[in-house]
């Protein structure tokens, strides 16, 4: 998830780009450059980290043409170093490109344009594109809209590409595949972004790309075409947030607009799992199919949200492989004295790659003989180097403190992984296989659907957020559901939440239950949803008031319910990706009611990098 910016006008053009790549650096600091045409050359300078260190090796050093195109990096592909960090050129020098997102086909590209001569000075999948670019205007003399429309259709994956020409100061053309991309023109200047914010110092009459459009930007004037070469109306879009604001993307708090970026980061996460066979594809799990036959044990280590998501994983793994999971709070783990040797194998789950106790658990694991894969969402962070394997959420940067569409990416990734293994160990039909991701590839859709209840959600957080304890209740991958929803509450209202299986109620727990106590009760998987509603019964016996999440249309759910919201049908085992949505808003909506901000929790840090 980079930002991406882009400027021409009459100004010079490197103020306006590193004030755009500041708005946006919240989707990626792990590099940040610039390329600016000037006296028909393009001149790049970029650099590994933040901002600043770009600043500084700028510094005495400004190009001060009137075209640039900048880029802030959430690394992908090749790590946060200068030399991938963007733009990228081709061989020339004379075509320059920044890019967001995954380039699939790179592999297949970069080798068939090594064949044709072409040198390469990344290990990116975007300087593919730059090459690619370069080769067809050497083919065919294309103008740079003819050779960026005839490279698109060749590209393979995520892409929202910019491209610049040496030959034609006077134009920066740009297109879209999935990843956004904003344009825009006013008085002598013309403007790209990946988001509004990096456009809104200077228009707020903004032109946001469809999939598959091509936009060619020149000062004061925008043209759009489709990936075919059709010239295709513009359409603009007013957009009335302040500066401020749309740092957030005209969302009041980052927790409520991560919230909503859930379908891209679900999206995202699945990008490629799918090969042409139609086979489960992780290649970055490069075992041998004996290999991992051979494993006879998983053991998951995490905290927090993690944990949850590991504890959602375990239910999937076991069922779907039949291997033993152990789940373990990675703070336990090595105090425990675990059985683990060679056959074992580790999943340290950690969104920052950075909490200390997780890292140190994986460490362990590795000391004992054991394989260690990691899922995160962070290119570069400690865990991928602690790992033999690393599985990457694709959620982009989380700014919230409290964890939302980082755990939507860990329960996908970790689905992914288990289906992987069932592949490879044949403990699942291919067929069996297949319709799970088919369910899987619906999430997205059906998590935008889902975001319509948040009216709902926030009414009925209205009539609970005087409450002093709130109790969440869940079976099999409910639990898992039960622990996060009260855990998202209680670190973002600091209301007194707990979860419970809810088999476990009768044993403790129901004697805290009184009139007045709400109790939310996750109702959507469907083998044990008879039991889940008996459990509500007994709930409500007590007078407490029942909150249900509960199956889209389900009437026995709503005759019991006080609230009730409403979630579309998926497999059992991926309930929780949908579950997530109402608990994150009900946590968000009750912290925003009591005069809260969701975004900075007391006491919390981002990433825990103690013990
Ligand atoms: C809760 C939350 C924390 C983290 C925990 C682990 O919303 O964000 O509970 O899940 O601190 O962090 P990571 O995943 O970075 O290891």
């Amino acid at each position: 998830m980079c930002g991406i910016v882009g400027y021409v006008g009459s100004d010079q053009a490197l103020p306006v780009l590193l004030s755009g790549m500041r708005m946006l650096e919240y989707r990626g600091y792990d590099s940040a450059g610039v390329a600016i045409v000037e006296d028909g050359e393009i001149d790049i300078v970029r650099k590994a980290g933040q901002i600043g260190n770009l600043e500084a090796a700028l510094e005495g050093n400004e190009p001060s043409g009137t075209l640039g195109i900048g880029h802030t990096r959430w690394a992908t592909h090749g790590g946060p170093t200068d030399g991938n960090a963007h733009p990228h050129r081709d061989c020339t020098g004379r075509v320059a490109i920044v890019h967001n997102g995954i380039i699939e086909n790179h592999d297949v590209l970069r080798a068939e344009l090594v064949a044709k001569g072409h040198t390469f000075e990344s290990e990116t999948d975007t300087e593919v594109a730059a090459h690619l670019i370069e080769q067809i205007i050497s083919d065919k003399g294309s103008t740079l809209l003819e050779a960026v429309t005839e490279a698109v259709n060749i590209l393979e994956g995520a892409f929202a590409l910019v491209c610049v020409r040496a030959d034609e100061p006077d134009v920066i053309v740009t297109a879209r595949q999935e990843p956004p991309i904003i344009v825009g023109a006013a008085d002598g200047v013309g403007l790209v972004g990946s988001d509004v914010p990096a456009l809104l110092g200077h228009t707020r009459d903004v032109i946001p790309l469809d999939n598959r459009q091509i936009a060619e930007v020149r000062a004061g004037s925008v043209r759009l075409y489709d990936f075919e070469g059709n010239e295709l109306e513009v359409q603009t879009v007013h957009i009335d947030w302040d500066l401020e604001a749309a740092e957030k993307g005209g969302y009041e708090d980052f927790m409520l607009k991560e919230i909503h970026e859930q379908p891209d980061a679900v999206r995202q996460t699945m990008l490629g799992r799918i090969d042409s066979n139609g086979k489960v594809s992780l290649d970055e799990v490069h075992w041998t199919n004996g290999e991992l036959k051979d494993i006879d044990k998983i053991v998951i280590v995490a905290c927090g949200t993690s944990y949850n998501a590991g504890m959602a994983a375990k239910h999937a793994i076991e069922h779907w492989t039949r291997i033993p999971v152990e789940l373990d709070l990675a703070s336990e783990f090595r105090y425990r004295d675990p059985v683990l040797d060679n056959r074992g194998l580790v999943i340290g789950i950690t969104q920052s790659g950075e909490t200390a106790d997780t890292l140190a658990a994986v460490r362990f694991a590795r000391e004992m003989g054991a394989r260690v894969i990691a899922v995160t969402n962070v290119v570069g962070s400690s865990i991928t180097r602690d790992a033999d394997a690393v599985i990457f959420t694709h959620a982009g940067p989380e700014i919230g403190v409290a964890a939302t569409k980082t755990f939507l990416g860990q329960l996908v990734a970790l689905n992914v992984l288990a289906l992987y293994l069932a592949q490879e160990r044949g403990s699942m039909t291919v067929d069996k296989i297949r319709e799970t991701m088919a369910a899987m590839e619906a999430l997205p859709s059906q998590i935008e659907d889902l975001l319509e209840i948040k009216e709902d959600v926030k009414a009925a957080a209205k009539r609970y957020s005087e409450a002093r304890d709130i109790i969440f209740i869940g079976r099999g991958v409910g639990m898992a559901m039960a622990l996060e929803g009260a855990l998202k509450l209680k670190e973002i209202s600091y209301i007194h939440a707990e979860g419970y299986a809810a088999g476990e109620l009768k044993h403790g727990p129901i004697a805290l239950l009184q009139e007045g106590v709400p109790v939310v009760a996750l109702c959507t998987g469907a083998k044990l949803y008879d039991k889940m509603l008996a459990n509500v019964e007994e709930v409500r016996a007590r007078g407490a008031s029942a909150v249900i999440v509960a199956p889209r249309g389900d009437e026995r759910a709503r005759d019991l319910a006080d609230d009730i919201f409403e979630v579309p049908a998926t497999k059992p085992l991926l309930t929780p990706i949908l579950d997530a949505i109402p608990l994150q808003l009900f946590a968000y909506y009750i912290a925003k009611e009591k005069g809260l901000s969701p975004d900075k929790p007391r006491n919390l840090a981002k990433s825990v990098t103690v013990e």
